[in-house]
C-alpha cells in the first residue's frame, strides 16, 4: 500500500478514536486523565525509589567504585544492571563463562559494604534440609536426657533446636547480608523447587516448632546472587524469580586495569597482555582464556621470565592460557607467528 494511502487511513483511524472520545466526555475528559496518569506515575516513581532506596542506598557510581576498590572491576552497563536488580529486591543470577568473575562478585559486594557474606556451594546431592530447616536431633536427645526431672522439661522445638544451615542464617541475620548460591545450576530437582519459596519471599517455614508451623522471614535486608555455568538448564518457575546478569569477557582496557590491579604489574606491561590474551581469544578454541588465566598467565610471565614475553617464556607459562592439546598448538603458532612478524617489523 502506498504511503500517502496508509497516512489517509491512520489520521482517518486516529479522527474516529477522538470523535469518539470527545463525544462521550469531551476533550477535557482526555487532558483530565493524562494528567490523573502524569500524576500517578510521579507518586509511584517516588514509593519506587524510596523502596529502592531502603534496599540500595548507593548511586551506580558508587556501587562500581565500592566495587573497584575491592578490586572487582565491573563496566558501567553491567553495574547499572546489577544496581537496579539489587534495589528492586530480587535475587540476582549470574551466568558467563568459566573464570569470568561470577563468583567473586557477591564477595566483593558483601566486602566493600561491610555487609555479612554467605556462602552455599551446590552440588548434585545437596538436600533440602541441609540448606533450609532441620532439626538438630543429636542437640535435642543430650538436652533431653539432660533433664532431671525438676522444673518444667526443655522445649526441644524452638530456633535454639534448628541446625544453623546458610538459608536459616540468612534470615536470622541480624546486619544487610550477601547470600551466594554458588553453581545453582548443579542442584537436584528437589532441592531446586524447595528453593522457590525462598528466593519468592525471604522465608522458610518450621513445621513441628512449639506453638505449631511458623513462617520465618528474613529480618534484615538480604542480597541474594545465585551463579550459573548452565550446566543444566533451570527451570522456568525458577527463572521467573531471578534476574540475570551475564558477564562477558571485558576490552582490553579494563582487563588491563584488572591485571594491573590482580598481578602488581605496571600497567604498560598489563597493556601487553591484555591485548595478547584479546587476540589469543580470536582463536578457535575449545577453551578461551577467560579474566582468571589471563590473571594468572600475568603472574607466571612475571615469575619465571620477569615479565619477558617471548617464545621460550610463552612455552614455560602455555598452560596458563590453553588447557587442550590442540589449543596449546594453536596458541605457540599463533604467538610463534605474531612475535615474528613484530620483530622483523622492529
Ligand atoms: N571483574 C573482575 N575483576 C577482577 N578480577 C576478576 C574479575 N573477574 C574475574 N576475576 C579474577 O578471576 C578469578 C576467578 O573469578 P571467579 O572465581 O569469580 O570466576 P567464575 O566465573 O566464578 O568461574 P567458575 O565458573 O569457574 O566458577 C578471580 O579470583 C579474580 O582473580
Ligand atoms: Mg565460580
Amino acid at each position: 500500500m502506498p504511503v500517502p494511502a496508509l497516512l489517509l487511513i491512520l489520521l482517518a483511524l486516529l479522527a474516529t478514536a477522538l470523535g469518539l472520545a470527545a463525544r462521550r466526555g469531551g476533550w477535557g475528559v482526555l487532558v483530565r486523565r493524562e494528567v490523573e496518569n502524569r500524576q500517578a506515575l510521579a507518586a509511584a516513581r517516588v514509593q519506587v525509589r524510596e523502596e529502592g532506596n531502603r534496599m540500595l542506598d548507593l548511586s551506580p557510581e558508587q556501587l562500581q567504585q565500592v566495587l573497584r576498590e575491592q578490586g572487582y572491576f565491573l563496566d558501567r552497563l553491567q553495574t547499572q544492571r546489577l544496581w537496579v536488580y539489587l534495589r528492586q529486591g530480587k535475587p540476582v543470577g549470574i551466568r558467563g563463562e568459566p573464570g569470568i568473575g561470577k563468583s567473586l562478585l557477591p564477595e566483593a559486594l558483601a566486602k566493600g559494604l561491610g555487609f555479612g557474606f554467605i556462602d552455599m556451594a551446590c552440588h548434585s546431592h545437596l538436600e533440602a534440609e541441609e540448606i533450609g530447616i532441620s532439626w538438630n536431633g543429636f542437640k535435642q536427645i543430650v538436652d533431653a536426657q539432660a533433664y532431671r526431672g525438676s522444673g518444667p522439661p526443655p522445649d526441644l522445638y524452638t530456633l535454639e533446636y534448628l541446625t544453623p544451615t546458610p538459608l536459616l542464617q540468612s534470615l536470622l541475620a541480624d546486619r544487610p547480608t550477601v547470600v551466594r548460591v554458588d553453581e545453582v545450576d548443579k542442584l537436584n530437582e528437589h532441592t531446586t523447587n524447595f528453593f522457590l519459596r525462598y528466593l519468592d519471599r525471604k522465608e522458610l517455614v518450621v513445621h513441628n516448632m512449639s506453638g505449631g508451623t511458623r513462617t520465618l522471614r528474613a529480618s534484615a535486608p538480604l542480597y541474594i546472587f545465585l551463579t550459573s555455568n548452565e550446566y543444566k538448564k533451570l527451570d522456568p518457575a525458577f527463572m521467573r524469580r531471578t534476574v540475570w546478569l551475564d558477564l562477558t569477557f571485558p576490552d582490553e582496557g579494563v582487563l588491563a586495569e584488572i591485571l594491573r590491579h590482580g598481578a602488581g604489574v605496571p600497567l604498560d606491561f598489563a597493556a601487553r597482555v591484555a591485548r595478547i590474551v584479546h587476540q589469543v581469544r580470536q582463536l578457535n578454541l575449545e577453551k578461551k582464556p577467560s579474566i582468571a588465566e589471563a590473571l594468572e598467565w600475568c603472574r607466571a610471565l612475571v615469575d619465571v621470565a620477569g615479565g619477558q614475553i617471548t617464545p621460550q617464556s610463552v612455552d614455560l607459562t602455555i598452560g596458563f592460557l590453553a588447557k587442550w592439546p590442540e589449543d596449546v598448538a594453536m596458541v605457540k603458532e599463533a604467538l610463534r607467528r605474531w612475535y615474528d612478524t613484530f620483530h622483523k617489523a622492529g
